[in-house]
């Protein structure tokens, strides 16, 4: 039986904030500690009102401890095309995006990316992600071997395209149908793998593609649903040519029962009222991808609006189109995508988004997302004195909410100062 004590400034969240000023949406304790056994959290409090003779204790004070960051949506084959310049969605997908991904036909590829996405992630703090393979079973396989080797928490899924990409990608309603099933039989909750259904989206996907994932999602309707939503006016002009008997962009993925509390929805940028009202009444997910967003040009999510008016929301990185696979940069640039829009995100309300709110979007909540007794022992140690900049800032910091906006608006990977997995340490700790 493995236990360690953890000892630190614990932090997480109950329920949502309602502000800056709202502390009771947090659990937090100035000097707490996690007992931590056989992957889970078995206590969690005070540190001196925890039991735990004789397990040694692993100091982090003064650095906070939070649940693992979340990931709700990335491109595993995409860490090479972050940072490829000069164009707008289709062009970029064409010209950068589809050719590297072809390169996952060759399983040895496709392991690279998967160990190197792991590293990457893991390196700033993010231990569960929803993640889009390629069209290749193997680049599928290499995910979640790669995955189970790590103990790792992941959703992933093999893409479906069928059409408008290189011959290299493309499969077929019925490969897809098959290849996606057989990924279901070998990992979908095995360990600690989800498989996602994940059309790419409705250019790539013919009517008998989606009908044919539809039907996967009737029959497995405990796997998540991945794909893309209303990113760039040419895309959903095309989206709309494309299947011109749906009433709009999202009503392609609803009338082929894609829809609904598992379907996570990149992007959703330019949803019309029918489109919002739809995605609400169906509890599907809008995921904001701010740097991705930015970085394409594609257009400001309006969270607020959407909220509002009922819809779940989740943020994530976007690799590869997204700028950095930081979700405390994710943090940073969308406080900035909402402020152009007279949009306020506040730190606390930020923490929440990337830990027990995206939790909560991929239904996970009961396992992780905060450091709640009996929940999975996925948690990162966040410093905010980790470089010169943010150690003068400190010097005015007043509140814990200040100090988590300096964690997320000057962090990065230097913040984060160890990661644990299932219990396990898998970035530096310190010594005893
Ligand atoms: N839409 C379809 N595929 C993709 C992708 O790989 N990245 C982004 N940002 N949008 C997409
Ligand atoms: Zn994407």
């Amino acid at each position: 039986m493995t236990q360690r004590l953890l000892r630190g400034r614990t932090l997480s969240f109950r329920r949502r904030p309602e502000g800056v000023g709202d502390l009771d949406a947090l659990v937090f304790e100035e000097d707490g500690a996690l007992l931590l056994m056989d992957g889970r959290i078995a206590a969690a409090g005070a540190f001196d009102t925890i039991a735990a003779d004789g397990v040694p204790v692993e100091d982090h004070r003064p650095h906070l401890i939070l649940p693992g960051l979340i990931d709700a949506h990335l491109h595993m084959p995409q860490l090479r095309v972050m940072a490829s310049w000069g164009t707008e969605l289709l062009d970029w997908l064409a010209r950068y995006t589809f050719p590297e991904e072809a390169r996952c036909a060759d399983p040895a590829h496709a392991q690279r990316m998967a160990a190197a996405l792991f590293d990457r992630l893991l390196a700033h703090g993010t231990t569960t992600a929803a993640a889009y393979c390629t069209s290749h079973l193997a680049s599928a396989e290499a995910f979640f071997t790669e995955a189970a080797r790590r103990n790792l928490r992941m959703i992933g899924g093999r893409v479906m395209m069928d059409r408008g990409a290189p011959e290299a990608l493309l499969d077929t309603a019925e490969t897809a149908y098959d290849e996606t099933a057989a990924l279901m039989t070998r990992w979908h909750g095995v360990g600690r793998a989800e498989v996602a259904i994940t059309p790419r989206f409705a250019i790539t996907s013919s009517a008998a593609q989606l009908e044919a994932a539809g039907a996967l999602a009737a029959a497995h309707p405990d796997c998540p649903i991945q794909t893309h939503l209303s990113e760039n006016h040419a895309e959903v002009a095309l989206a709309a040519e494309l299947h011109p008997g749906a009433p709009d962009y999202f009503g392609i993925y609803q009338d082929h029962g894609l829809a609904g509390p598992r379907s996570l929805f990149g992007h959703c940028l330019h949803l019309t009222e029918r489109e919002r009202a739809a995605m609400a009444e169906t509890g599907s997910v809008a995921v904001f991808c701010p740097t991705s967003n930015l970085f394409l040009g594609s257009g400001l999510f309006d969270m607020a609006g959407l909220e509002t008016q009922g819809l779940r929301t989740a943020i994530a990185s976007d690799i590869g189109g997204g700028t950095s696979s930081s979700m405390l940069r994710t943090l940073s640039e969308g406080y900035k995508v909402l402020a152009l829009q007279g949009q306020r995100m506040d730190p606390l309300t930020a923490f929440w988004r990337a830990t027990l709110g995206n939790a909560e979007a991929l239904s996970l909540s009961d396992r992780i997302g905060t450091l709640a007794p009996g929940t999975e022992a996925d948690i990162v140690v966040l410093d905010a004195h980790a470089t010169a900049e943010m150690t003068l800032r400190m010097e005015t910091v007043e509140s814990l909410a200040e100090e988590l906006f300096v964690l997320q608006t000057l962090g990065d990977d230097r913040a984060v100062r160890a990661v644990y997995v299932a219990g396990d340490p898998i970035k530096a700790a310190p010594a005893p």
